[in-house]
C-alpha cells in the first residue's frame, strides 16, 4: 500500500502518544464546589451525588486541608441552611455571623493560602428558593441586584477572593464591581455565571442544599438550552460590565458554548462540571456500567479541549488524587 501519512505512528507508543498530547489536566485547572452544614461533627452525603458530602465548618476545614495537600487551591462554598433560617429577602445571606461567612473566615484563617470563591445569589437562602426577589410570582430584577450587592460585600468582608454571582439578573456585574470598589475591594474578582442555562442538571444540586424552586422554574433569568448566539450578547455585557473570568454552564452538554466563548473573548473561561454531570458518571459506575475513573478523566479533558481553563466539579477530588 502507497500510504505516505500514517496519523498512527503518532500513536504507537505510550512515550509518543504522551509527547504528542495536545491537552493536559492539572490540578490546578479545577475549583472544588464544596456543601457546609450547620452544626459541629455532621458530615452528610448528598443522596444523589456519591461520595459527595455536606460538611459541618469544622469537618470542612480537615476536608480542605487534604485538598490542598492534592494540589487543589480553589473552592466554591455554597451553604445548606435550615428552612427556619430563609426567608424572602434572604437576610441571612449578610449576616457576619451567620454559617457562611464565618466559614468563609475560618478557612482563610486556618489556610491564608486557599483561594475562596463564594456564590452570590439569594436561591440558598430564600423562602421562595428562587435566586432572585420574588413578588407575586414574578422574579424581580433591580431589587435583587441591591441585595446581591450586599450579599458580595458581607463575602468579601469575610475573606472572599472570588465573587461568582450565579444569578442570571441583568446588570449585576456591574453593580457588584462598583460596590466592591466602593467598598474597597477592587482586588476581590468577578467570575460571572455568564452562559448559564436552565437545565436539568442541576438536581443534585438542590437536594444538597434543599433549595428547589417552591414554585415555577428559573427559565425567566437562566438561559434557553436552545440558544447559542445569547451566549455572545451575554459575554459581551458581562466584558464590558467588568467581569474577570466569564463561565459557562452545565459544561459536558455545552462544549460547543465553552468553544464559541474561547474562540470570542480573550478572558479566562471557566465551565461549572455541574451536579447532574457528577451523578450521571457515578450512577452508570456504580452499576458497573462504565468505568467511572476513565468516564471522569475523559469528561474533564473533554471540557478542558472545548477551552475551557478553569473547570469547577465535584470530580476535583478524585481527579487531582490521579494526576499525583
Ligand atoms: C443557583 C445555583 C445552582 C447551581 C449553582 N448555583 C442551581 C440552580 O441554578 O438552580 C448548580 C450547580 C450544580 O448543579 O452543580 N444559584
Amino acid at each position: 500500500m502507497n500510504i505516505i501519512r500514517r496519523p498512527r505512528r503518532n500513536r504507537q507508543s505510550a512515550a509518543i502518544r504522551d509527547m504528542v498530547q495536545e491537552t493536559r489536566l492539572h490540578p490546578s485547572d479545577f475549583i472544588f464546589p464544596v456543601f457546609i452544614l450547620e452544626g459541629q461533627q455532621v458530615r452528610s452525603e448528598v443522596r444523589s451525588m456519591p461520595g459527595i458530602y455536606r460538611y459541618s465548618q469544622d469537618l470542612l476545614l480537615d476536608e480542605i486541608g487534604r485538598c490542598l495537600d492534592l494540589g487543589i487551591t480553589t473552592f466554591d462554598l455554597f451553604p445548606n441552611l435550615s428552612e427556619s433560617k430563609k426567608d424572602k429577602y434572604a437576610t441571612e445571606s449578610h449576616n457576619p455571623d451567620g454559617l457562611y461567612l464565618q466559614t468563609v473566615r475560618a478557612i482563610k484563617e486556618k489556610y491564608p493560602e486557599a483561594t475562596i470563591m463564594t456564590d452570590v445569589a439569594m436561591d440558598p437562602y430564600s423562602s421562595d428558593g428562587h435566586d432572585g426577589l420574588v413578588e407575586n410570582g414574578q422574579i424581580l430584577n433591580d431589587e435583587t441586584l441591591e441585595i446581591l450587592g450586599r450579599m458580595a460585600v458581607a463575602q468579601a468582608q469575610a475573606g472572599a477572593d472570588i465573587v461568582g454571582p450565579s444569578d442570571m439578573m441583568d446588570g449585576r456585574v456591574s453593580y457588584l464591581r462598583q460596590e466592591l470598589d466602593d467598598a474597597g475591594f477592587q482586588n476581590v474578582a468577578i467570575m460571572s455565571y455568564c452562559a448559564k442555562y436552565a437545565s436539568a442538571f442541576y438536581g443534585p444540586f438542590r437536594d444538597a442544599l434543599d433549595s428547589a424552586p417552591k414554585f415555577g422554574d428559573k427559565k425567566t433569568y437562566q438561559m434557553n438550552p436552545a440558544n447559542r448566539r445569547e451566549a455572545l450578547i451575554e459575554a459581551e455585557l458581562d466584558t464590558i460590565e467588568g467581569a474577570d473570568m466569564l463561565m459557562v454552564k452545565p459544561a459536558l452538554a455545552y462544549l460547543d458554548i465553552i468553544s464559541l466563548l474561547r474562540q470570542n473573548s480573550n478572558l479566562p473561561i471557566a465551565a461549572y462540571n455541574v451536579s447532574g454531570e457528577y451523578a450521571m458518571i457515578k450512577a452508570a459506575a456504580q452499576n458497573g456500567w462504565l468505568d467511572g475513573e476513565r468516564a471522569m478523566m475523559e469528561s474533564l479533558m473533554a471540557i478542558k479541549r472545548a477551552g475551557a481553563d478553569v473547570i469547577l466539579t465535584y470530580f476535583a477530588k478524585e481527579a487531582a488524587a490521579l494526576l499525583r
